[in-house]
């Protein structure tokens, strides 16, 4: 059935809102033990909480072959060294892949492998498109100094399965050096 409230929305490119979407917002209060400094983290929600990050998500139908997506907005900053990030998160169906449309501002995605720990990141900017395999553990970072805003789109089955990541943190932390984003083992932080 062509239900038109199902087959078109309409985001605001700035905010990321949309009529009938599910918003999750989440504040830096929600990221603890994302951030490697947890001394720059602790002194920083003493001065405040802000809004971190957005999500208005697109879950219109469940069955077979449908697919959900979520418009993102990622607010610039830093804590410690490292850039505002999403918590991050592998699919609790884990075959899921997912893309990633890159609409404002200049952001980067860190990619790992589930089962062999391989890393890595790649731009997510206007007119890129980032193709997660399943099996990837997925976090976003904005590395420029406007909002960023971007649409992942996976099959509705995905699922996100934020404990996994809760316990170890990625294996990876992406860091400001020289004015360029930079990916280093935790270990050698
Ligand atoms: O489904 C996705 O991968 C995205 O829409 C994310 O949910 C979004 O980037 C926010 O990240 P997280 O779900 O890790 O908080
Ligand atoms: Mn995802």
């Amino acid at each position: 059935m062509l239900n038109p409230e199902i087959i078109l929305t309409h985001y605001n490119p700035v905010t990321g809102e949309m009529h009938g979407a599910t918003m999750v917002k989440r504040h830096l209060s929600d990221l603890r033990g994302c951030f490697a400094d947890t001394a720059a983290y602790e002194s920083a929600l003493k001065a405040g909480n802000p809004l971190l990050y957005s999500v208005g998500a697109v879950e219109p139908a469940s069955g077979e072959g449908d697919l959900h997506y979520g418009v993102g907005m990622l607010m610039p900053g830093k804590i410690g060294g490292e850039y505002f990030m999403t918590k991050g998160h592998l699919h609790s169906w884990r075959p899921a892949a997912e893309f990633y449309f890159g609409l404002t501002g200049d952001g980067v995605m860190l990619l790992e492998d589930e089962a062999t720990g391989e890393s890595r990141i790649v731009p997510l900017k206007p007119n890129g498109v980032v193709y997660v395999p399943g099996h990837t553990a997925h976090r976003t970072m904005n590395v420029g100094t406007t909002p960023l805003t971007y649409i992942g789109v996976y099959p509705a089955k995905a699922g996100h399965d934020y404990s996994t990541i809760a316990k170890t943190n990625f294996r990876c932390v992406v860091v400001e050096r020289a004015g360029q984003p930079v990916m280093i083992e935790r270990n050698n932080l």
